[in-house]
């Protein structure tokens, strides 16, 4: 076998052909394996530099059989350097990984891409998920190219315009639950026990975390085959960081670099409870019932990969903190404003970890730091309209006009 399934507590194994999404023994989480001796470094990297840039460059890396996949050209994101912003955010070698170039706008793609290939590879006409937003978009745009049904739990209220049209759009069968997010999840994995009604498609679900590892592959390789210092992660359910190191741990694994970074977590302050749990220095998390924040994407009290995420920070070196929502405007305005890039309050949550962990020593000055800006700003313009300053008006008269910009 090439890859396969084992529970990260007690070590079952599971065959990849069935659907199972956590361990039948014990209940806990499953990651994916392969079989790294028999992956050459030199051969693997001449392989990847004869294919696009983007997620299936990474194919020997990724648990999928058939040819076929199911794509829409996702990954292959721009590292871009962030120099103008290095006064606000005090780090001076700065980059942000760009994932709002992705075809729904959120690094969700990457994870779809395998996710639904696998869907197809198991035989499923249905898909599901519960999402903050962003999952129910890229879910939806896949199922449609794969000509699967979608179906998705939204909390009623509580999703960016733009994630919400995008899911209809795409034409998903959109239910808004009158709830949070975790009662929505907890709903979806109900209706998906066995795969009997539709297939699973949330970050529980540990092939989908396959596709997001890419990101990983693709930093190491525009930073010209090395690891970053540090690399800052906004934090919901937290599959997203758990994957990235991953990543970063697999081409150390293979022999590609003795080095890797340290992974930093950033929650919003009123849905916080792994940078809590790091806090009060905490062996499992204490889940936040009404969890709060204008960044709606990490609207999360119940991260179901809690285990993976304190795992991946704490094999790296790393560490976890919250940032307020006022702070995360600020960074989104910042990056906005001295960038010239629009992301999502979510992902502008990293950028404001990546000032608090300078700010507090976590992070030398020198160090070269990654940000992960995980989704457009364009997804949710309501709260740009809400929190900025409001445009101005004039009547259509120069005098007037003149008078305003002057
Ligand atoms: C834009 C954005 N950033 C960050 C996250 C958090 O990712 P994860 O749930 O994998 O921690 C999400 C999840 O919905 C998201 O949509
Ligand atoms: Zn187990």
């Amino acid at each position: 076998m090439r890859y396969g399934l084992r529970c990260m507590s007690c070590g079952a194994e599971f065959s990849p052909d069935e659907v199972v999404y956590t361990c039948e023994f014990c209940g806990d989480l499953l990651d994916v394996w392969y079989n790294y001796q028999s992956l050459n470094p030199d051969s693997l990297i001449q392989g990847w530099r004869m294919k696009p840039f983007g997620v299936w460059r990474y194919r020997e890396l990724l648990p999928i059989r058939s040819r076929q996949v199911v794509s829409l050209g996702e990954g292959g994101t721009k590292l871009r350097r962030c120099d103008r912003l290095i006064s606000w955010a005090g780090a001076k070698n700065l980059f942000v990984k760009y994932e709002g170039e992705n075809p729904t706008g959120s690094f969700k793609d990457r994870g779809m891409t395998v996710g639904v290939t696998k869907a197809l590879e198991l035989g499923a006409k249905k898909v599901i998920c519960a999402s903050t937003g962003n999952t129910s978009a890229s879910l939806a745009a896949y199922a449609a190219k794969a000509g699967i049904e979608c179906i998705v739990l939204v909390p009623a209220g509580k999703i960016a315009l733009g994630k919400l049209a995008q899911a209809i759009a795409y034409g998903a069968k959109v239910v808004q639950v009158e709830g949070n997010f975790d009662e929505a999840l907890k709903l979806a994995i109900e209706l998906s026990k066995k795969g009997e009604l539709a297939y699973l498609l949330n970050s529980v679900n540990p092939f989908r975390l396959e596709g997001q590892k890419t990101l990983a592959y693709e930093v190491f390789e525009q930073l010209g085959m090395r690891a970053p210092d540090a690399v800052v992660v906004p934090v919901g359910n937290a599959g997203n960081i758990s994957a990235i190191w991953k990543g970063f741990s697999e081409l150390a694994r293979i022999g590609l670099t003795d080095e890797t970074p340290r992974m930093y977590g950033v929650q919003a302050s009123g849905a916080a409870p792994i940078a809590h749990a790091f806090k009060e220095g905490l062996e499992e998390v204490r889940f936040v019932e009404n969890p709060e924040t204008v960044a709606t994407a990490i609207r999360i009290g119940a991260p179901v990969n809690w285990k993976k995420a304190i795992r991946a920070i704490k094999e790296s070196g790393g560490w976890a903190i919250d940032v307020t929502d006022s702070g995360i405007i600020e960074a989104q305005k910042s990056l906005a404003r001295m960038e010239g890039m629009l992301v999502e309050p979510a992902s502008a949550a990293s950028l404001a970890g990546v000032r608090k962990l300078v700010q507090e020593g976590y992070i030398d000055r020198d160090e070269e730091v990654v940000c992960v800006a995980t989704g457009h700003g364009l997804k949710d313009p309501n709260t740009i309209i809400e929190w900025y300053e409001k445009p101005l008006q004039a009547a259509a008269n120069l005098e007037e006009v003149r008078k305003l910009i002057e």
